[in-house]
């Protein structure tokens, strides 16, 4: 089964028709909110909002690992995550969709792993290729048939937030090979592996990254919720075709 979690701008799908909803909890806490179990497009989904329903969780309080903990537990198998970002390279404008092929962590203190004790069998997840190659062919596949433009690859710099980011941190990340920023991306990422779930992100470009295009003075935060509202239209209308194919 396909699971989505939804960021900011997107802590509904409007066309997906719920079956259920349920309250889960794991061994590492409560995930976000209850479940909502319902058909996409004639597809069993599940969804769920990473800062809760009423967008009261930030992203270094989300609890990344009850929430992934708990989908397994649940038969998911895919993960289609959407977040926000800022654009650092000079093509990802406001309003783009893009899909990142490679992260950078420099988030801290989140809970970032499974293995958290000293008694149990460890593996090194092999972060390599962070993004299932096969579910980011699947989506830009899926945005092509709708007929949505999205970019296919770029470097996902994830940020301990939630405060947004001066001018030299962002010309750090883009030193570092950034192309966007986001908060929500680690350990988000890298927790899906270590659970052996498909995981892929659906970023969309809500603002100019600081000192960048619009934002050399500052980021108009009503401006970024004017065009999360406005894009995640296109982004469900990606979803509803994701969810039609399986991508396997
Ligand atoms: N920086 C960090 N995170 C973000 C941004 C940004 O500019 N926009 C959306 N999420």
């Amino acid at each position: 089964m396909l699971a989505i979690i939804g960021g900011h701008g997107l802590t509904e799908l409007a066309n997906l028709k719920i079956t259920h909803r349920q309250v889960m909890r794991t061994p590492y806490g409560e995930p976000s909110g209850a479940f909502m179990f319902g058909m996409l497009n004639q597809r069993e989904v599940i969804f769920l909002a990473r800062h809760g329903y009423g967008h009261t969780i930030p992203p270094h309080l989300v609890n990344y690992r009850a929430n992934l903990w708990a989908l397994r537990e649940q038969g998911v198998s895919k993960v289609v995550s959407i977040a926000t970002v800022g654009g650092i390279r000079t093509d990802l404008i406001p309003g783009t969709i893009v899909v990142p092929d490679q992260i950078i962590d420099y988030t801290h203190g989140r809970d970032a792993t499974f293995y958290d004790t000293r008694d149990a069998i460890y593996t090194n997840a092999n972060f390599t290729l962070p993004f299932c190659p096969k579910l980011r062919a699947h989506i830009l596949h899926s945005a092509n048939s709708v007929q949505q433009p999205c970019v296919d690859g770029g470097v996902y710099a994830a940020t301990q937030g939630p405060r947004l980011d001066s001018i030299a941190e962002i010309n750090r990340y883009e030193r570092d090979g950034a192309d966007m920023v986001g908060m929500t991306g680690m350990p988000e990422t890298a927790l899906a592996m270590e659970l052996d779930l498909k995981y892929a992100i659906i970023a969309v470009v809500v603002n100019h990254a600081a000192g960048r295009g619009d934002s050399k003075l500052g980021i108009n935060i009503e401006q970024v919720n004017a065009t999360a509202t406005a894009s995640m239209e296109r982004v469900r209308s990606v979803l509803e075709c994701v969810v039609s194919g399986d991508g396997d």
